[in-house]
């Protein structure tokens, strides 16, 4: 992944213009900190690559979709639909809200349906926590045909895309808020972090007060500050904003490499019948930093997984197995297994998470295995790495007597 591949001259700098000032709070300390504003530099560059009107950074892409709910009128009690194949963070956010998180079925897009979401929604249904995975971007002109027909709240996660648009506009941008995550395993990173996005003034507002447990960030003494409403400590260290700085100025540069490799690697394996690939909603938008393989079902890809294990093939994820990014594992949420009480235990449950079912998302996830895409890939290094790809398929999936 990019943002743990590139990293040199341009981050010392900026890390360092921060260590000149010791200065690593974001707000306020005007005199001392030698006109150095890193958190809003970050924003500044993420506004640039994405044309949001607004970019709020925080503390991780957790606390920014967390946010982003939070902010577009999402709380207590409150039905929000999301994918089964996420990192769990997407669903953690919405319970720890308040909210009721309601599974619907994803497609070969790996993000919901349209039609998942139909068929999800009930009278309690007040959002759509959508997820762009794996770089990605879902169907968003069917999707949002629903969301508009339903008059739902529309919050994009896209931790793991950004950089990706859909018909010209960048994911995060379609509903009322976005995120972005910058942690160590994104296109870049800031160590930690996370970027809130939207369109709309209001609930650019609320999230930069809710943020900071309810500063209004007028005047310019810190703690006589008036405080509207009540929030949290979800904000960034000048330090991350200043890697997120110099990381996120980067991105088009990778986004070109990305492209080329992730394109170069698909050509060389459609040469094979069994292997296709995810979809896009917008394939131009692409921000390539997956490689999504889809093998012909889930027994197909389990034993191609067996043979890459056996052969030394590395680098992929096999997320139906995975303990973090699909439902089959999350025994702590189908149990309700938490330190101490959420609302979901006390207003009760739309759905039983251990009785519903979701064959499409299992068909879908169960053939699925993604490589991560490297902007530092060589050509030889792509030719060997497809090579071992296809060897380990056939392999596989040789007939019994053949
Ligand atoms: C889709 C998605 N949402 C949210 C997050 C959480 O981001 P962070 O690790 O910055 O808290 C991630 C992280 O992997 C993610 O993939």
């Amino acid at each position: 992944m990019a943002g743990t591949e590139l990293f040199g001259a341009e981050e010392r700098k900026e890390i360092n213009d921060v260590m000149q000032t010791g200065i690593l709070f974001r707000y306020g300390h005007d005199a001392q900190r030698n006109n150095h504003w890193k958190a809003k530099d970050f924003e500044a560059e993420v506004r640039k690559i994405t044309g949001a009107k607004f970019a709020h950074a925080m503390s991780s892409g957790s606390t920014a979709i967390a946010t982003a709910l939070a902010a577009s009128g999402i709380g207590a009690g409150d039905e929000v639909i999301v994918p089964p194949f996420t990192f769990i963070a997407s669903v953690e956010a919405v319970l720890f809200i308040g909210a009721i998180p309601v599974f619907a079925e994803i497609d070969e897009t790996l993000c919901l349906s349209a039609e998942g979401i139909e068929k999800a929604i009930t009278p309690k249904t007040k959002g759509v926590c959508l997820v762009h995975m794996c770089g990605g971007n879902a169907n968003m002109d069917e999707i949002m045909a629903v969301v508009n027909k339903h008059k739902l709240i529309l919050v994009e996660d896209a931790g793991q895309a950004f950089a990706s648009s859909y018909k010209g506009t960048y994911t995060g941008l379609f509903g009322k808020a976005g995120s972005y995550s910058f942690d160590f395993f994104k296109i870049a990173t800031a160590g930690e972090g996370g970027v809130l996005v939207t369109n709309d003034e209001e609930t650019y507002k609320k999230a930069d007060v809710y943020s900071d447990h309810g500063h209004n960030h007028m005047g310019a003494k810190r703690g006589m500050e008036d405080h509207p409403f009540l929030g949290f400590n979800y904000r960034i260290s000048e330090l991350h904003a200043a890697i997120g700085v110099a990381q996120t100025r980067r991105v088009p540069e990778i986004l070109k490499k990305n492209r080329h490799n992730k394109k170069f690697m698909q050509n060389l394996l459609s040469k094979n019948k069994n292997i296709t690939f995810s979809k896009l909603g917008d394939e131009a938008g692409d921000s390539a930093t997956h490689l999504n393989i889809f093998l012909p079902d889930t027994e197909s890809a389990k034993r191609v997984i067996d043979e890459f294990n056996k052969s030394g093939v590395a680098g992929f994820d096999y997320w139906f197995q995975n303990m973090y990014h699909f439902i089959n594992q999350w025994d702590h949420l189908k149990n309700l297994q938490t330190v101490s009480k959420l609302p979901i235990q006390v207003l009760g449950q739309s759905q039983d998470y251990n009785k519903m079912t979701l064959p499409k998302s299992q068909e879908v996830v169960g053939r699925l295995i993604t490589f991560g895409v490297k902007v530092s890939w060589t050509e030889d290094q792509m030719k060997e790495l497809a090579a071992s790809i296809i060897a380990c398929v056939d392999r596989a999936l040789k007939p019994v007597n053949a």
